[in-house]
């Protein structure tokens, strides 16, 4: 049994999963997302380490109770340490040395970053390697192949925001609170595709002249396709009747590079399946468009439910499941990252 635990940004959260293997039952998930942040716009990093202190011990509690276990049952002690805020790290790190220390259970130290690459694995039994990842939080945007469990190759990412940050960024534009994910979504929604089209903007960093081997082939960049959404907005002489559709022309803009350069990952290593995490894969027209485009190809698309596509300790759980199968045992010198690379990772 396994006792996961997440930190690292603006989710307390604590999982129990039980098993073996590829499939691991998931017997609790406990998250406690933050709201205070929300009054500031962004993540207030002080702020967030103060509010893991005083709900880690009530959130990892509940998640043994909702499990039916008690602290004598888990095996390993799975936490976060890195990549994230560090004072919001050091909390779960620091928490989880504890519990391994004081129940004899073994601790083991999780990439934030694997664990979203397992998380659709807790839902769907074939979202499994080999497949093309494609992560998109407000954090990071990573392309990943995925070969086998621990074996991984980096084949692009952003040069510049996060495809969740893009969203936040868009959303604040069009007066929207934050976090501004979903409400753009919810907003774009609202506008027709000829309502759209009055405000086309392009895929950013897709050309038809791109090939396999260019440095541009595989990554993407939002802050050009954030400036033009500004200069559109500030354009605008009635921005009340223009924003469904200016949200509605951004998110097909984003959506596209997106599908574009995961079709294209999933071609250069032949992947039958492709597998989206992070918040950003709560967006139902991203999941959609992904599926149109690849079903065609032969190419199966996995997205999770918003619970474990957003920040959690189940993912966490999972990763730290196959690191402990394979016999790592982190010591209580284990160190919280604000950047390191994930485990296994080449290119
Ligand atoms: O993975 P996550 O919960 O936290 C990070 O590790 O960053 O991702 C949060 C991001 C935010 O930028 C939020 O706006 C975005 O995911 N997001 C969405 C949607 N739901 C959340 N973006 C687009 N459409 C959504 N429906
Ligand atoms: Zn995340």
């Amino acid at each position: 049994m396994i006792l996961g635990i997440e930190t690292s940004c603006d989710e307390t959260s604590a999982a129990v999963l039980n098993g073996k293997g590829e499939s691991p039952r998931l017997e609790s998930l406990v998250i406690l997302s933050q709201d205070v942040h929300r009054v500031f716009g962004g993540v207030v990093p002080e702020l967030a380490s103060r509010a893991h202190l005083t709900s880690i011990v009530p959130v990892a509690e509940r998640a043994l109770a909702d499990a039916g276990a008690s602290l004598g049952d888990i095996d390993a002690v799975a936490v976060t340490n890195g990549p994230g805020l560090v004072g919001a790290l050091l909390v779960g790190v620091a928490f989880g040395k504890a519990l391994a220390h004081g129940t004899g259970a073994a601790l083991v130290g999780v990439h934030h970053m694997e664990g979203h690459l397992f998380a659709t694995s807790l839902e769907h039994p074939d979202a499994v390697p080999p497949f093309t990842a494609l992560l998109v939080s407000g954090g990071h945007t990573l392309l990943i192949d995925v070969e086998a469990w621990g074996s991984y190759r980096l084949l692009g990412g952003t040069r510049d925001d996060a495809a969740g940050e893009a969203f936040d960024k868009v959303a604040k534009l069009l007066g929207l609170p934050y976090p501004g994910g979903r409400h753009v979504e919810r907003l774009a929604a609202e506008a027709s595709p000829d309502d759209a089209r009055r405000f086309r903007f392009t895929k950013p960093m897709v050309r038809g002249d791109q090939q396999l081997g260019d440095a541009d082939y595989f990554d993407v960049s939002f802050s050009g396709l954030k400036t033009a959404v500004l200069h559109v907005v500030r354009g605008s002489d009635d921005l009340e009747r223009d924003r469904a559709a200016i949200a509605r022309a951004f998110q097909d803009a984003i959506i596209g590079s997106l599908v574009e350069k995961t079709a294209r990952a999933a071609a250069a290593h032949a992947r039958a399946r492709v597998v989206l995490g992070g918040g950003v894969a709560c967006n139902g027209a991203l999941v959609a468009a992904m599926r149109e485009r690849l079903g065609p190809l032969g190419v199966e698309a996995f997205a999770p439910t918003p619970r474990l596509a957003t920040d959690n300790a189940a993912m966490i759980a999972r990763a730290g499941l196959f690191h402990f199968e394979r016999g790592v045992r982190d010591s209580l010198d284990l160190n919280a990252y604000a950047a390191v690379p994930i485990p296994g990772m080449a290119g």
